[in-house]
């Protein structure tokens, strides 16, 4: 059968982030973020990986780009390390790494790979952190200051430009479960930490706006449908798609918070609604709902959820337990926020993937194959059903190191050998270099 043609201009990338991939963390004056303190607590990170080398992309980045020009990619998606721009989140600049950004996206636009750029993916400057990180509203306002210099220095960005990645993720992994960096475990830290990411949004755009550059905005939101999972889970499932996906969706698009995420019901984030309400101020909605010019979203899987609203599985996993694999949701998810949110903006897909491991001595990783083609015809259904999405962009470009995980999960289309840092394609780089010259997406 013919394959699934993407339209024209469809921009079809992979994505990184800074900390995950590059190395060099005390390198060039870069400052130290909260993920080099947290990794360097033993128990933190599987197998005590740190940030350091990682894939050492700051000193291979042209060989990288080189890489991406050879699968033929039409985009990449970065993110830019703050402690590297800014090493103590606030105040001078440090030019050396500002310099190394500029020369990536030099040869990006050089080889014709289109640069998306995200300023936070998680590496906030430690001296934040001590000042209350994401939990202190200030440090909405010195990410803004932040994402301005960022602005200035890139003006020529052509791919979309991402204020946050996950403020969900953060929020809840970070100052929730304190499974992430910082490891603050508090609900009212957590709440709060939802409200300052999306503030900082926010006051990023308006920076974003006021520097004049010609470029497009969004946030990356990573959005998952919640299903039902036995009788009488109906209630609960609402609750818990609040939690996951309204309370971000709805501040951003609409300019409210939804009413039913936080409380004492099966679902629910165990917070006193109260606690949110006193953390906005007047203004602050308006400032996170600005008109932006792209939405990011980022899709894994599904969740289940049962009448007490603890999470079922009902979906194979993948070698990321939390992982339930299951393509029709992104499907749900693209023509969902169509439906639910009339004004939203065009639609991006800035993260997918799955952990594969290669068998040693292969470049063999078909499960990652199959998950990418079963989510990209997902992507080319809803575009043919009229839905607005203009790119895509795997997880990821490299193994990396994956946060908590460490090394051990391989979410990489090209393999890293990260004692000798050789770099060699796996059979899904070389099957979605395919896809991209096509321009279209095999049915098998
Ligand atoms: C997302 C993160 C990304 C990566 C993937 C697997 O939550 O944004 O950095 O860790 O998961």
């Amino acid at each position: 059968a013919e394959p699934m043609r993407l339209p024209d201009g469809f921009v079809l990338g992979a994505a990184t982030s800074a900390f995950q991939v590059e190395g060099s963390t005390t390198a060039d004056g870069r400052g130290t973020s909260i993920w080099d303190t947290f990794a360097a607590q033993p128990g933190n990170v599987r197998g005590g990986a740190t940030g350091d080398p990682a894939a050492d992309h700051y000193r291979h980045w042209a060989q990288d780009v080189d890489l991406m020009a050879d699968l033929g990619l039409d985009g990449y998606r970065f993110s830019v390390a703050w402690p590297r721009i800014q090493p103590t989140g606030s105040g001078a600049v440090n030019q050396a790494g500002v310099d190394f950004y500029r020369r990536l996206v030099d040869l990006l636009l050089e080889r014709g790979i289109e640069p998306a750029v995200t300023l936070y993916h998680w590496d906030l400057p430690q001296p934040l952190q001590d000042r209350g990180g994401w939990a202190a509203r200030d440090t909405a306002s010195r990410f803004a200051d932040y994402a301005a210099i960022v602005v200035d220095a890139l003006p020529d960005v052509t791919g979309p430009w991402l204020t946050i990645n996950e403020p969900k993720t953060t929020a809840y992994v970070g100052y929730g479960s304190g499974y992430h960096a910082p490891g603050v475990s508090d609900v009212d830290q957590m709440v709060a930490a939802v409200h300052h990411q999306l503030l900082g949004h926010g006051l990023a755009v308006q920076a974003f706006r006021a520097s004049g550059v010609a470029g497009r905005i969004g946030i990356a939101l990573n959005l998952q449908p919640v299903y039902a999972a036995g009788a009488g889970a109906d209630d609960a499932a609402v609750r818990a798609d609040a939690v996951e996906n309204r309370l971000f969706l709805d501040p951003v698009l609409v300019g409210a918070y939804p009413d039913d995420a936080l409380g004492d019901r099966p679902g629910q984030i165990p917070a006193d609604p109260a606690v949110l309400d006193a953390l906005v101020r007047e203004g602050d909605l308006a400032t996170i709902s600005a008109p932006l010019d792209v939405l990011a979203i980022q899709y894994y899987g599904v969740t289940g959820v049962d009448s007490g609203g603890q999470n079922v599985q009902l979906y194979p996993t993948s070698d990321a337990p939390w992982q339930q694999v299951h393509p029709e949701g992104l499907y749900e998810t693209l023509t969902r926020v169509r439906d639910d949110y009339p004004g939203a903006p065009p639609l991006v897909i800035t993260e997918n993937g799955i952990p594969d491991r290669t068998p040693e001595g292969t470049t063999d990783d078909p499960e990652r194959v199959a998950f990418l083609r079963a989510h990209l015809q997902q992507v080319a259904r809803a575009v043919d059903d009229g839905v607005d999405v203009r790119a895509y962009y795997a997880w990821s470009l490299l193994d990396n190191v994956e946060w908590a995980e460490g090394l051990d999960q391989r979410w990489g289309l090209v393999h890293v050998d990260f004692e000798s840092q050789e770099r060699t394609p796996k059979a899904s780089a070389r099957w979605y270099a395919d896809v991209v010259a096509q321009h279209a997406v095999p049915l098998a």
